[in-house]
């Protein structure tokens, strides 16, 4: 039994199957369930002749409602079973899932919930059969838990499992000292530190985002949303060799891309026909052949179908729960256009990013632009919601 630290004792908790949601079947993770505050220092902790149901406690950090954290004490999570890895977290990255959380409007998302998927963690412990890391190992986390057995699964498209569960979203993340995770969702590097690990989830998206997309040397894209997620596919859009150019209604985010990311062809989007004109002086009349909207915007996703060239492909990265309307024939049927959506991405993506950041194709300065501590994310965090705030990553240490 691990050994109890004074001031650390809580009742041992109820073992849950996985989060406060349940994963049975899935993934049989190790509790994670809440433990209430002792409310006196007579609570914390039975001293000598400790019973066997008490066990060590760690803080977290948990979304009760929306609008609402708290700093609650969770049960260690004792030891990895087979297949299963304990990690420290060493680093958590906040993004628009997470702030769609705090806000309250996401639409998968459950409370309570400690949120964090986007996660730089140190291995501690491997349980039986794990043989892809070791303890001590710097990885990044693929926060897709899936399955593996469903239809997806067993075609690869293991980002749309049809049981799939989001670390911090549809089940508890990672804003803790130390998680249970699956060994296979663990993407080690030995040269990366633990803020550019936590930032390949981000980047994995806009990944997946352009591989749907699928441009070639030469054609154009069209990002369309500047945001973190926009900028994630800017990343991939500029490494497939295609000709990039982003269109955002907010002049600071082309600003950010134009001087961070180094593209220079922008269009400060009015709403009007002005945007398609300066599109098509930007490609000799032919528009995008590629297209990603990154915007989350019903409105924008209708209208993105003009931007497409002949043949053209249109993706949809960001996300809505409203209607997307548009005519059939101008546009989609003349034009013959494909139309992909784009959810999470697939573990090559990981594999790959990794090796993109070590090669140092995808430089990760000039995304970090916010950093905070676990003691002050309470804080901070009502102010990465505030555009006016200029974040693009915030970055929360933990230990
Ligand atoms: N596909 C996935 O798996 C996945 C994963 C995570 C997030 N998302 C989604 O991606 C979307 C973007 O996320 P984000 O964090 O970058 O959001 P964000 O709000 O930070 O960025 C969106 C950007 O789009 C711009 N925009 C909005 N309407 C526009 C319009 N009509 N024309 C031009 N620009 C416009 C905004 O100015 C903003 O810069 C969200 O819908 C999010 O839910 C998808
Ligand atoms: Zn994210
Ligand atoms: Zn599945």
């Amino acid at each position: 039994m691990t050994k109890a630290l004074p001031g650390k004792l809580r009742p041992k908790a109820k073992k849950s199957s996985a989060g406060s949601e349940g994963l049975s079947l899935i993934w049989p993770l190790a509790a994670q369930s809440i433990i209430p505050i002792p409310k006196s220092t007579s609570d914390i902790g039975p001293g000598p002749g400790v019973p066997s149901y008490w066990l060590p406690s760690m803080k977290a950090i948990q979304f009760e409602k929306p609008q609402s954290f708290r700093v609650i004490d969770i049960a260690e999570p004792g030891k990895p079973g087979p297949g299963e890895v304990r990690v420290r977290v060493h680093q958590v990255g906040i993004c628009g899932t997470d702030l769609g959380g705090y806000l309250g409007k996401m639409p998968f998302y459950s409370y309570p919930r400690i949120p964090g998927h986007e996660l730089g963690v140190e291995v501690l412990e491997v349980g039986t059969g794990v043989t892809n890391v070791q303890p001590g190992d710097r990885c990044s986390v693929e926060p897709y838990i899936n399955c593996q057995q469903c239809y997806s699964c067993r075609r690869g498209f293991t980002n749309c499992c049809e049981q799939h569960k989001t670390l911090g979203v549809m089940m508890d993340g990672g804003l803790t000292r130390e998680i249970l995770l699956p060994a296979r969702k663990l993407h080690v590097s030995r040269k990366l530190d633990f803020e550019q690990l936590a930032l390949v989830e981000t980047l994995a998206i806009g990944c997946h985002a352009v591989n749907r997309g699928a441009p070639k040397p030469g054609e154009h894209v069209l990002v369309i949303g500047a945001g973190p997620i926009g900028l994630s596919a800017i990343e991939f859009a500029r490494i497939s060799g295609a000709k990039t150019i982003v269109m955002d209604m907010v002049e600071s985010r082309l600003q950010f891309v134009r001087e961070k990311l180094r593209v220079p062809d922008i269009i400060l989007a009015k709403g009007n026909e002005d945007d398609l004109k300066r599109l098509a002086e930007l490609t000799n009349g032919q528009l995008a052949d590629v297209v990603i909207d990154a915007t989350g915007s019903n409105k924008s996703m209708a209208h993105a179908l003009n931007y497409c060239a002949f043949a053209g492909r249109l993706v949809y990265v960001g996300i809505t729960q409203q209607e997307i309307s548009f005519l059939h024939a101008p546009a989609l049927h003349r034009r013959e256009l494909t139309i992909l959506a784009s959810r999470n991405a697939l573990t090559g993506d990981f594999t790959r990013i990794v090796t993109l950041i070590e090669d140092g194709v995808i430089d990760t300065a000039p995304w970090i632009t916010h950093r905070t501590d676990f003691d002050g994310l309470i804080d901070a965090f009502p102010g990465y919601v505030k555009p006016e705030t200029g974040v693009i990553k915030a970055m929360v240490k933990l230990g």
